[in-house]
C-alpha cells in the first residue's frame, strides 16, 4: 500500500517534472507531421529519482516463473561480432546477432500475436499504462524453430550459465511514433529468490528518428570510433544524459544486470527512448536464474 503511493507520488513529480522540462526537439525528420509531441514525461535531463520501478518490467503473462526453458541442443550458426563496451555492469555490444532471414521470420509471425504492452506490478498485476510504456508486444512460440536457435545462441552466448537459469519467452515489442518504455530495471525488487539476471535489447526494425536506448548512467565512451552504434553528436543526443545506443537492425546490446553479490546494478538502468517517427520493433531475450537470491543489506 505504502509502495503504491510513494510510485503515484514519483508518477505525479514525474509529470510535473515534464511540463517544465519539456522533451528537447532536436530531431528533424523533414516532414513536421510525423514529428509529435512526445505525450509522455519522459525527463530528458533528470532521469533520477533513481528507485525500483519494479511495476515498469514485462514479465509474460502465461510465464509460470520458475520454469526451465526446455534445452534444444542444436548448434546456431549466426556469424555475430562483440564487442565490450563496459566492464562494469558488463555490457557487451553484438553486431549481426539476429540474421536478416530471422528478422523477416519474426516479423512476419508477431504480425497476428501484437497487444498493447502491459507492464508488471506486483501489487496490481499486468497492466496497461501509458505513462511508463507505450508499443505492442508479440510473445514468441517457444517451439518456432527460429525462436528456438536464437533462444539457444542467447543461451550459448552466456556459457549457459547452469541448469537454474532459463530464457524467457522471446519478445518482440513494436514502437510506432510516440512510442516509448520509460526508465527502468529490468529485474523484479520485491522478489527475494529467483529474478531476471541477464538482457538481450536486439533491434529488428530501426526505420525511425528517436527510438534509441538510453542508459542515463553510463559514460560516453573515449573512443569515437563507438560512434557508429551511439549518439555522439550534439542533435542525436537530444539533450538526454548518459548513452544512446541506435536501433541498429540485427545488433544487440548484452548486459548483466546484476553485481556478482546479487545486487542489483544501477549502471543498467535504461530507457526506449520516444519513437519520433517511422518505426522500430526490438526483440527481448531475458534471461531467468531461479537461484537468484536476495543479498542481505
Ligand atoms: C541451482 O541452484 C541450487 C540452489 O537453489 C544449487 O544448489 C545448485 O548448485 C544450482 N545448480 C547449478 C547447476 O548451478
Ligand atoms: C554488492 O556489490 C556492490 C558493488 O561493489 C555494492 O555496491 C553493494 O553494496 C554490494 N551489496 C551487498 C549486499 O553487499
Amino acid at each position: 500500500m505504502q509502495l503504491k503511493l510513494f510510485l503515484n507520488l514519483f508518477l505525479v513529480t514525474v509529470a510535473t517534472a515534464g511540463v517544465v522540462a519539456p522533451i528537447p526537439d532536436g530531431c528533424s525528420s523533414g516532414d513536421d507531421n510525423l514529428v509529435r509531441r512526445v505525450p509522455v514525461p519522459l525527463d530528458a535531463r533528470n532521469p533520477s529519482p533513481l528507485l525500483n520501478l519494479e511495476a515498469l518490467i514485462s514479465i509474460p503473462p502465461a510465464l509460470p516463473i520458475n520454469q526451465v526453458t526446455e534445452l534444444y541442443e542444436g548448434r546456431s550458426d549466426q556469424n555475430y561480432e562483440v564487442q565490450i563496451f563496459s566492464r562494469d555492469p558488463l555490457i557487451i555490444y553484438i553486431r549481426n546477432f539476429v540474421g536478416s532471414d530471422e528478422i523477416a521470420h519474426l516479423l512476419q509471425v508477431s504480425e497476428k500475436k501484437y497487444e498493447p504492452s502491459k507492464v508488471y506490478s506486483s501489487f496490481d498485476g499486468n497492466k496497461i499504462d501509458d505513462k511508463m510504456r507505450v508499443s505492442d508486444s508479440a510473445w514468441m512460440d517457444r517451439k518456432d524453430p527460429v525462436v528456438r536457435t536464437i533462444t539457444q545462441r542467447a543461451r550459448e552466448f552466456q556459457g549457459w550459465r547452469g541448469k537454474n537459469t532459463s530464457i524467457e519467452p522471446l519478445l518482440v515489442q513494436r514502437y510506432q511514433a510516440d512510442g516509448f518504455y520509460n526508465y527502468h530495471f529490468d529485474w523484479d525488487e520485491s522478489r527475494t529468490r529467483g529474478n531476471r539476471v541477464t538482457t538481450f535489447m536486439s533491434y529488428l526494425v530501426g526505420d525511425c528518428t528517436g527510438g534509441g536506448t538510453n542508459f542515463p548512467f553510463l559514460p560516453q565512451p573515449g573512443d569515437d570510433r563507438w560512434c557508429d552504434v551511439i549518439e555522439c553528436d550534439e542533435e542525436g543526443r537530444d539533450g538526454y544524459q548518459g548513452i544512446i545506443f541506435k536501433p541498429i537492425v540485427g545488433s544487440a546490446i548484452f548486459w548483466e544486470n546484476f553485481h556478482p553479490n546479487g545486487t542489483g546494478h544501477k549502471g543498467v538502468y535504461h530507457a526506449g527512448l520516444p519513437v519520433k517517427s517511422g518505426m522500430k520493433v526490438g526483440l527481448n531475450i531475458w534471461s531467468w536464474d531461479s537461484a537468484w537470491v536476495k543479498p542481505e543489506e
